[in-house]
């Protein structure tokens, strides 16, 4: 037994098993269909239901908020239909954002920037070089056809791609960058992809990184910083000690060299002889410390999705977020699917 999908306003029609998701049927059927993490995190595949039901599986609160799914919004990546369904999906291409291509890349530099995090760089073939917008992600697909996701770092101008990748432990992918990946080598990615960029406004920008979620974050600010958008700019990173601190040096120079740009380094389980000068502490709660409220700002959140449900919790909550202005990349870690 099986629904029919009705996919507006394209028209078209998909069948979907009670067993698999919106999106699993859809990219089964060969439809498109805006998706991104695939796990209820990024909102990428955010879509509303017109009738019909689904079961919505769990997923994240700032990637489907309350409001939003009260007024029948789902996310297709975690939603089952329960009986026939027809769905508005939004445009794929959206603010700008660009259709992904799978192109081939090499190799270009392999880079530790500290103990367990590594710089990629990648080109494509030729003169070609990657249209996408400042925050977005990257896959690598695999042999196998199954795909890791990361972040990419550099701004669009640059005609090379930067990743920083961390040693996940068990993660064989990474494993494999960090010990047998050589430079020169051909690979290949889908890009651009996610939903992770730079909304229009003039509010305060209040960045929130944990570890490598600093990697969209750069490509954003350096994108910014090109375009001679002076915004204002809160940066805090937060990384456990100092040895896992990377590219300080850039964020302390963006501090120095622009007036609006603060930048807020955290630990928050320092070593003993750790730089005493850093903050100490959880990085949202730094954030919530230092902001009386939250009510006027754009916040900016990427790293592990504990971090990013537990800002989004507490600043919508006790600070007066709107919902609507929290942005998030959040990165899994499943074996099957890391992400940077
Ligand atoms: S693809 Fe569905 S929430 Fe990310």
């Amino acid at each position: 037994m099986g629904y029919k999908i009705l996919l507006s306003p394209s028209g078209e029609v998909f069948d979907a098993k009670p067993s698999e998701t919106i999106l699993e049927a859809a990219i089964r059927a060969g439809i498109t269909i805006p998706y991104g993490c695939q796990n209820g995190s990024c909102g990428s595949c955010k879509s509303k239901i017109i009738s019909g039901n689904v079961f919505l599986e769990g997923y994240q609160e700032s990637a489907l908020n309350n409001s939003e799914l009260s007024e029948g919004w789902t996310l297709c990546c975690k939603a089952l239909a329960t009986e026939d369904l027809e769905i508005e999906t939004r445009p794929s291409v959206d603010d700008g954002l660009r259709n992904p291509i799978i192109t081939p890349v090499r190799i270009e530099k392999l880079e530790k920037l500290n103990h367990d995090v590594m710089k990629m760089i990648l080109k494509l073939p030729g003169k070609e070089a990657l249209d996408f917008q400042a925050g977005q992600y990257l896959e690598f697909i695999m042999k196998d056809g199954s795909r890791r996701a990361f972040s990419i770092a550099s701004r669009p101008s640059d005609p090379l791609i930067e990743l920083h990748m961390r040693l996940i432990e068990g993660g064989k992918f990474t494993h494999f960058v960090f010990n047998e990946m050589q430079e020169k080598t051909i690979h290949r990615i889908e890009a651009p992809l996610g939903q992770f960029y730079l909304r229009q406004s003039d509010k305060p920008m209040i960045f929130v990184s944990g570890g490598t979620g600093f990697a969209p974050i750069k490509s954003v600010i350096e994108d910014m910083i090109e375009s001679n958008n002076t915004r204002s700019i809160f940066l805090y990173q937060g990384v456990k000690a100092e040895e896992d601190l990377y590219m300080h040096e850039i964020c302390e120079l963006w501090k120095k060299k622009y007036s609006n740009i603060k930048y807020i380094p955290i630990f928050s389980d320092p070593n003993e002889d750790d730089n005493k000068i850093i903050r100490r502490g959880l990085v949202h709660s730094a954030v919530m410390e230092d902001f009386q409220t939250l009510s006027d700002v754009q916040v900016y959140c990427c790293g592990a999705p504990i971090l990013v449900e537990t800002a989004f919790k507490e600043f919508t909550k006790k600070k007066s977020l709107p919902e609507n202005e929290f942005y998030a990349d959040a990165f899994s870690f499943s074996p099957v699917k890391p992400t940077s």
